[in-house]
């Protein structure tokens, strides 16, 4: 579809989402109208235009808009939980100042949309961990949590204030075979079939009941395109959807593995990474964002694992 009257910019386009999402939106859009962008060259990007750009840099990203004519940001550049840690303040200043670059480009009518995603990190040790409901108590611990949070309610006011069309989901752990995740505590679900097919053992940085919500990254990505072309009456949340996917703890991904690679072995020594863990949800209802744009997950624990199995080449 390369007469898309849509232009599209990844911003964060080399990361672990960047790189799926860009060749689902090739396929709809047309390789043609995607002009993937990030701090530095990729050659996982070259069937798109590529663009290097420092998301601070304001001036930068508005004569990229400005050339390619771009309708639509899918802004994902940001630091995650445990790599915000390392580094809290660039942390905040890259999560917080690249998103208001993004939403004053819509307020000032240059673009039309935006998608930034969000994440279970908004929330924290007060909140109810079991089912955890889109409305309830949100007190982060993390920075990259705080800076989510934060993002999600600048999101709303500016969708309240200017009118601007901006979606977000707050993605669960996300586990694909196609690109790499980096910087994130649900990282290990990841890291666990690499390691379980190169050398049939994993060390785990969390503990063997540490549950977390996560997702595939198919699952991921069809919701965020499902989000983005909902018709915008239909999006009656504009800080971020909950959405569930998938729970369980590394003992139980541990077990599901073991059915294809009997010999496998896992062992736990859990780090910082584990106290960003425990102040997460287990679960996520997401209600809202099924009644709302109809969404529905697809893989379950044993197809996810089976998925992963077959296609991670070593
Ligand atoms: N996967 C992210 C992280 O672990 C959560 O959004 O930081």
């Amino acid at each position: 579809m390369s007469n898309s009257t849509e232009k599209i910019l990844i911003i964060g386009a080399g990361g672990q989402i960047g790189l799926e999402l860009a060749f689902e939106l090739g396929k709809i859009y047309g390789n043609a109208n995607i002009v993937a962008s990030d701090i530095k060259e990729n050659t996982a990007l070259s069937s798109y235009i590529f663009e290097t750009l420092d998301a601070l840099n304001k001036d930068q990203l508005f004569a990229i808009v400005k050339k390619h004519k771009i309708t639509q940001v899918y802004h994902l550049a940001a630091l995650l939980s445990a790599t915000g840690e390392q580094n809290p303040m660039f942390a905040w200043k890259l999560n917080m100042e690249s998103l208001f670059h993004v939403l004053d480009l819509a307020k000032e009518k240059h673009i039309q949309k935006i998608y930034w995603p969000s994440s279970i990190a908004v929330f924290g040790p007060t909140t109810p961990r079991l089912n955890t409901p889109q409305f309830t108590v949100m007190e982060p611990s993390t920075i990259y949590g705080i800076s989510k949070q934060a993002g999600e309610r600048w999101c709303e006011w500016y969708f309240h204030k200017y009118n601007v069309d901006v979606r977000s989901i707050r993605y669960p752990g996300l586990i694909g075979w196609k690109s790499a995740p980096g910087g994130g505590t649900t990282d290990y679900a990841v890291h666990i079939f690499y390691e379980a097919l190169k050398n049939k053992s994993y060390t785990c940085f969390l503990s063997e009941t540490t549950a977390l919500p996560m997702m595939h990254m198919e699952d991921a990505i069809r919701a965020t395109l499902e989000l983005m072309h909902s018709p915008n009456e239909k999006i009656k949340i504009r800080g971020s959807y909950n959405l569930s996917g998938l729970s369980f703890n590394p003992k139980q991904i541990a077990e599901e593995i073991k059915k294809h690679i009997p010999d496998f072995k896992i062992n736990y020594q859990p780090d910082f990474r584990q106290a960003i863990a425990d102040s997460w949800p287990q679960s996520i209802n997401d209600l809202e964002a099924r009644e709302h744009w109809g969404w529905k997950e697809y893989y379950d624990l044993p197809k996810l694992v089976a998925n992963m199995l077959s296609h991670i080449k070593i």
